[in-house]
């Protein structure tokens, strides 16, 4: 098995934008490289934390308070970092994660409008100072994303309205502005061969940078 330096690299997107798609190919290519990989979805991951992933999504708790969303997040996060996330990358392989922290970020702060300051306290407690190597966004128009989701039932959070869903894709575009190094912007409405041809293309420059 290759190894090489730990890296964490993370998906995210508004719901139906095409992040499994992207990091899904991205795992079998690295594991047909022979790369030490794992992918991880969020909420989820671990036993607990798709636990913890039940009860956010659930249709059913239609009653839960922002706060308690934010922390159940980070909550399942934790626990995930703990058990999977943080073993690996000290074994010097990569980690994948189909959704993180920048997903709160635009949901439960640019979407519920939770002040982006107690998201950062939570996150310092749950996660540290971990941060992804690489974040791939993968930037879809509502529409785009909604008419991928069709046939589907929707959970919790993709059965929100379309203001939420605007407010959260615009988030993530803020923090595209903020943090411009940590991430590749993708236009979801290329091809999906495309988008993967362009994910492996930066991917590559960070696993053989003299290549
Ligand atoms: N670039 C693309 N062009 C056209 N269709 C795509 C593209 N990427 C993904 N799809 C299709 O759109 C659907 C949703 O994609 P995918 O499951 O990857 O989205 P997602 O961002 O993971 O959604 P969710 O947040 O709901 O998990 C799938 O049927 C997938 O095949
Ligand atoms: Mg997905």
């Amino acid at each position: 098995m290759k190894t090489v330096k730990p890296l964490l690299i993370s998906f995210e997107g508004i719901d139906g934008s095409g992040k499994s798609t992207q990091c899904k190919m991205l795992y079998h290519e690295l594991l047909d490289r022979g790369y030490g990989v794992h992918l991880y979805r969020e909420p989820g991951g671990t036993t607990i934390s798709e636990k913890i992933r039940d009860i956010l999504l659930d249709r059913e708790n239609d009653k839960m308070s922002p706060i308690t969303e934010m922390l159940l997040y980070f909550s399942s996060r934790n626990q995930l970092i703990t058990e999977k996330v943080l073993p690996a990358l000290n074994r010097g392989e990569i980690v994948l994660l189909d959704r993180f922290v920048d997903s709160t970020i635009a949901y439960q702060g640019y979407g519920r409008d939770l002040s982006l300051e107690s998201i950062r306290k939570v996150a310092e407690v749950a996660i540290g100072d971990l941060s992804p190597d690489l974040t791939i966004l993968v930037d879809t128009p509502l529409d785009t994303a909604e008419n991928r989701m069709d046939n589907r039932e929707l959970d919790r959070l993709e059965a929100e309205n379309a203001d939420f869903k605007q407010r959260t894709r615009e988030g993530y575009l803020q923090l595209v502005n903020d943090e411009p190094d940590r991430f590749l912007l993708l236009d979801g409405r290329e091809t999906i061969e495309e988008l993967k041809r362009l994910v492996i293309e930066r991917v590559d420059r960070i696993l053989e940078p003299s290549a």
